[in-house]
């Protein structure tokens, strides 16, 4: 069921169950994070592997001392400056939250959203909410309820409709790592550029291979059609004998098998696209469209963030 009514959504959330609350990057599939049966339906009805862990979400930076350990002041700092909003932050986790919900890490991944509904709900409730996006794991973010009632609707008590979401893509997510940097595990509308701006550590985009954040891993975002990702006028070239759905930043493209077409800023703003992605992916999914074609974005801040998701998504 769907519709916008906070207490009853509280409600559930304190007997266990669990709730889609719109935040304002994507929809979350929230549970109470403190209660281990409610984490562990959010993993089953997500399909979700036990070691991706999951972000916890408080209602506000006065929140954060009960669940983590003292921490590098310069995370504090940008906790500070960017909370409420699309920032999440590892700390080191105190033993009330779960090995469960950290999958084993010492550390904890932590947010305050900035969506109202999302901040209503968090302050009526005396716990943090573990809320990983409402999406099938694998499969595309949801930014709208209709999504999430398509993707998991049976599964979930309450979709708590918060509109479509503002942002449209997942939180960036940063750690202290063991050079003294602020290290970007998964980027976002919040850029390297936006942080260092704040901060005096270095802030660095991470390098590693290991699957740190396993939002991280390949074959995440992904459409269920074959989605190509590159030059497009050579990818219409060789797919000439499907129909093809195709994803641009702001021009249309021209080609006979185009059956459908998704603009995703005509005006070239990469925050306007940013916010597009995910609804234009789901509606090319829903398409006519045998596959899917995408451009590469500009490759700086949002793009970037963009182009990581579009790779991931793709088969080539
Ligand atoms: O914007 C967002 O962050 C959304 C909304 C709902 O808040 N949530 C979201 O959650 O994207 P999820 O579970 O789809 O992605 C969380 C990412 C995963 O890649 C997970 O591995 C990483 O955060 N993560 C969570 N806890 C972590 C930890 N302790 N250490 C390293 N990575 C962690
Ligand atoms: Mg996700």
């Amino acid at each position: 069921m769907t519709g916008t009514d906070i207490n009853y959504a509280a409600e559930l959330l304190k007997q266990g169950k669990l709730v889609a609350i719109p935040t304002e990057t994507v929809y979350g599939l929230a549970g109470n994070a403190l209660d281990t049966e409610a984490v562990i339906q959010i993993f089953e009805a997500k399909q979700r592997p036990r070691f991706n862990p999951l972000i916890l979400h408080i209602a506000g930076l006065d929140e954060l001392k009960k669940y983590t350990t003292s921490a590098p002041e310069q995370l504090l700092l940008l906790a500070e400056t960017f909370w409420p909003g699309p920032l999440t932050i590892l700390f080191e986790k105190k033993v009330i939250v779960h090995d469960i919900v950290t999958a084993g890490s010492p550390f904890v991944a932590v947010r305050v959203p900035r969506h109202p509904l999302a901040l209503q709900l968090l302050r009526k409730i005396d716990f943090p909410l573990a809320a990983p996006s409402a999406n099938p794991f694998g499969y595309i973010s949801p930014t709208e309820p209709a999504h999430v009632e398509k993707q998991l609707g049976e599964k979930i008590a309450y979709i708590l409709d918060g509109g479509k979401s503002e942002v449209g893509m997942e939180s960036t997510i940063i750690k202290w790592n063991s050079q003294n940097q602020i290290e970007i595990l998964r980027q976002g509308i919040i850029t390297q550029s936006d942080l260092q701006m704040v901060a005096s550590a270095p802030v660095v985009v991470s390098q590693s291979k290991d699957v740190e954040a396993p939002g991280m891993i390949k074959s995440h975002y992904a459409p269920s059609k074959k989605m190509y990702y590159g030059i497009t006028e050579a990818l219409l070239m060789s797919l000439q004998s499907k129909k093809i759905g195709v994803m641009t930043f702001k021009n249309i493209l021209q080609g006979k098998n185009i059956v459908h077409q998704e603009v995703l800023s005509a005006g070239g703003n990469l925050h306007e696209a940013a916010s597009n992605l995910f609804s234009a992916l789901h509606r090319l999914d829903e398409s006519d469209a045998e596959v899917i074609i995408t451009e590469k974005f500009p490759e700086q801040g949002i793009g970037a963030a963009i182009n990581d998701k579009l790779i991931r998504g793709s088969v080539n």
